[in-house]
């Protein structure tokens, strides 16, 4: 089985992740083989697993701790992140995740669908199994609609122009904060942690993720196709407009809405152009500012968790992500 291989700095969390990738992968059960085939592929395809890491070290938070437990949550809220992907690039067209062609080009986008709905179901199992009562189960259910409104909300609005910062940090906040908040709310609620601790675990996820995605946002425009394993300058091709675009828009709005009113694919020299305004209104570095200040929130709300040496690999973990380059 392949992990990520950031991974291999974190011997403990390394051998827990593996374990995270098996029980996911007794819980792909098809009657069809090739189909079992393809999405146990899917599921094993070489993520970050970032969430599932996050719930393993909130899972030391409290006085409780349950390895199995702790595993068997991260494997649901992986199966629920991957979901979300599959569903993702239908929408997106991507043609590329991981490094890989995604389900709907080597099928096609009903059979993502599909996909993507019994992977939803196989994270509901997991958790049906494993959690400790079905008010977390709700939970789960609630940061779900949450995600799906922040990418409905998304679709909704493409091609419009950017409105302000605050919507898209909203957006920002369901689509991709919320699981991070809920796979550190799962680790510290499943380890008994007191009200206290698990709202700094809520908040500190929240943060985390909001951080998260503004950098996802920014590789979008200056990342490598070849390293990150997706494609790059996709979101502004299909009509999503993210942060570095905002402070475009704010600093050249007649400019920037010239470009965006001409029709896709965009040439390359429209491209270019944009690339240009983006960087005269220094969109990149206040995007990049506004990450560094959440992860600054981040690792406030971690500094008042509970002392263990879980604590410090959070904050690497934390301040490692804010420098990623996939
Ligand atoms: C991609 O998440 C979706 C976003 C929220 C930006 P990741 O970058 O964590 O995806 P994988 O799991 O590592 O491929
Ligand atoms: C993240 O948004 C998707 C979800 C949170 C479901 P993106 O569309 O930016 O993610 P990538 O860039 O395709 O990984
Ligand atoms: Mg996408
Ligand atoms: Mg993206």
């Amino acid at each position: 089985m392949e992990i990520h291989p950031i991974w291999h700095d974190y011997p403990k969390l390394n051998k827990h992740l593996l374990k995270v990738n098996q029980v996911i992968d007794t819980h792909i059960r098809i009657k069809d083989k090739k189909i079992q085939v393809i999405l146990k592929e899917t599921m094993n395809a070489g993520g970050k697993l970032l969430r599932p890491a996050y719930a393993l070290l909130c899972s030391e938070i409290g006085p409780d701790y349950d390895q199995d437990k702790a595993i068997a949550i991260a494997a649901a809220l992986e199966t629920l992140h991957i979901a979300t992907l599959v569903h993702d690039d239908v929408i997106d067209q991507a043609d590329s995740r991981r490094g890989k062609a995604t389900l709907h080009r080597l099928h096609d986008n009903k059979f993502a669908i599909y996909a993507g709905d019994y992977l939803f179901s196989v994270c509901f199992s997991i958790l049906s199994k494993y959690s400790s009562s079905l008010s977390h189960v709700a939970y789960n259910s609630r940061s779900m609609e949450k995600i799906l409104i922040g990418e409905l909300d998304q679709l909704h609005s493409r091609f419009q122009p950017p409105k302000s910062v605050k919507s898209y940090l909203s957006r920002i906040s369901g689509k991709t904060a919320q699981l991070f908040a809920l796979s550190c709310y799962a680790g510290a609620v499943e380890s008994h942690a007191g009200q206290q601790e698990i709202r700094h675990a809520w908040n500190m996820g929240h943060y985390i993720g909001m951080a998260f995605q503004i950098i996802d946002d920014i590789l979008d425009y200056q990342g490598d196709m070849e390293e990150m394993g997706k494609p790059v300058m996709a979101d502004v091709q299909q009509g999503i407009y993210t942060l570095p675009l905002i402070y475009a828009m704010l600093n050249e709005p007649e400019k920037t809405s010239a470009i965006l009113a001409k029709e896709r694919p965009f040439s390359d020299q429209d491209l270019t152009q944009l690339t240009m305004i983006i960087s005269q209104a220094k969109g990149v570095e206040k995007a990049k500012r506004l990450a560094e200040r959440y992860t600054s929130k981040a690792l406030q709300q971690l500094d008042k968790l509970p002392d263990g040496n879980y604590k410090d690999t959070l904050r690497q973990l934390t301040l490692q992500i804010l420098k990623r380059t996939t």
